[in-house]
């Protein structure tokens, strides 16, 4: 019989957890016998001390047992997924899902909503009339079947722990903790059942990891409890000091991603999707595709096509608009040096695009279109930004968000490369 003060105080103390403890604390955890306010101050206890590396692979496991572990070793295809760590206007999902089926791989992703000022791929893709993102495990395999790839909301058999243990470190302070960051994202992909895993993790101001070593840290502790896991796992570290591609919202998304499809889009939303994909092919030990050419010639678009309409969705359906929109001009002639990822997610949250709680609803129109982006050159009076909103009353305090979010100068600064570095299994 263990005790969850003696856990506590163990962690308290800097000390190592048994597995022995860890396994019954989570698993006393998701029965209800450990209660919230001891398990806060558990994780606060290991956001101070943190774990190693065999107390993070425990960690991880007992979450994964805490509920079912999809299989999908029945199909005849090869098992693909890609997880990013979030950040602003990233709608990478929506385009490489169809992409990596049309090139061959079978691609089955659990994805979640938005919180705060990173968007959630659900929120965007049920901008679409009638998709839907709650699906059963066999509706799943069918989408998966018929369409290569599916995306849906992930069903409370999966990973129950770690959904009872995030919402609390919601709103205990305890999120940014690299040892419960990674063992949260990786129980959930690894129950999953995904045979090859690409993780991109962001690095800069609208990311989790603001500085690419502490990006570093988590990509290798990612990759380590995959790769131990029997999941080929690679990482990319990828800037987000601004925003990926043009839109930022999340029907806006949708619109941009559809241009990708369609052999056009923004450059960097077009390479960070061609170079996640052969990653993902590569993990899944498919060779001689070519996802660049998938997306120019109809294919990609026509998996994208098969997945929407398989679940319940419009894919020619007119997509939802704000009411209003308000532009900002750019104030003085140069070269655009700045166009911050947190202050335009921030904006394009207070717009309506993203959600305080989780219960709250989304506006599927709201958002933010740039007109430019850091190292374009710009004149003062023209378009920089569009904001997207339901009532005008909101613009204010987007506007708000946005002072000292953008400046112009007269030589380009420096910014991170968009594929920053790759992180393999050592
Ligand atoms: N995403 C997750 O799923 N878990 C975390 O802890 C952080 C981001």
């Amino acid at each position: 019989m263990m005790d969850a003060i003696e856990v506590i105080r163990a962690k308290r103390d800097a000390g190592e957890l048994t597995t022995g403890q860890i396994d019954w604390v989570i698993d006393a955890y998701t029965r209800g016998e450990v209660a919230d306010e001891q398990m806060s101050a558990l994780a606060m206890a290991i956001l101070l001390n943190g774990m190693n590396r065999r107390e993070i692979a425990d960690w991880t496991q007992a979450m994964i047992r805490s509920g079912e572990r999809m299989d999908w070793s029945g199909l005849d295809r090869a098992t693909a997924d890609k997880h990013s760590t979030g950040g602003v206007g990233d709608k990478i999902t929506l385009p490489l899902a169809p992409v990596v089926a049309a090139c061959g791989a079978y691609v089955p992703q659990l994805s979640g909503r938005g919180l705060g000022h990173t968007g959630g791929t659900l929120d965007k893709l049920e901008s679409i009339p009638g998709w839907r993102a709650s699906l059963s495990n066999g509706e799943m395999l069918g989408v998966l079947r018929s369409a290569g790839a599916v995306v849906c909301a992930a069903g409370s058999g999966l990973a129950p722990a770690d959904k009872k243990l995030y919402a609390l470190r919601d709103v205990t302070g305890t999120v940014e903790s690299i040892p419960l960051i990674a063992s949260s994202i990786m129980s959930k992909k690894i129950a999953e059942g995904t045979g090859a895993l690409v993780l991109d993790v962001k690095v800069g101001s609208g990311a989790f990891m603001k500085t690419p070593e502490t990006a570093r840290e988590l990509a290798e502790t990612m990759v380590a409890l995959g790769t131990d896991a029997g999941v080929r796992t690679v990482a990319l570290l990828t800037a987000m000091d601004r925003p990926l591609g043009r839109t930022v919202g999340n029907a806006l998304e949708v619109e941009e991603s559809v241009e990708v499809l369609a052999g056009g889009g923004p450059e960097d939303v077009v390479e960070l999707t061609v170079r996640l994909a052969q990653e993902m092919l590569e993990a899944a030990g498919i060779s001689g595709k070519d996802p660049a050419k998938a997306l120019v010639d109809g294919s990609a678009m026509d998996a994208w096509r098969r997945m929407v309409a398989a679940q319940g969705g419009d894919p020619d359906a007119l997509l939802p608009r704000a009411a209003e929109t308000l532009t900002v001009e750019v104030p003085e002639s140069g070269v655009l040096t700045r166009l911050d990822a947190y202050a335009v997610g921030l904006a394009a949250w207070r717009l309506g695009a993203g959600r305080a709680r989780k219960e709250d609803p989304v506006s599927f129109g709201a958002g933010v279109t740039l007109h430019a982006k850091p190292g374009d050159l710009v004149r003062a009076g023209q378009p920089l930004l569009t904001l997207h909103a339901d009532e005008t009353a909101r613009f204010e305090r987007a506007l708000a968000a946005l002072e000292g979010g953008y400046a112009v100068g007269t030589v380009s600064e420096d910014q991170l490369p968009l594929i920053i570095d790759r992180v393999t299994a050592t």
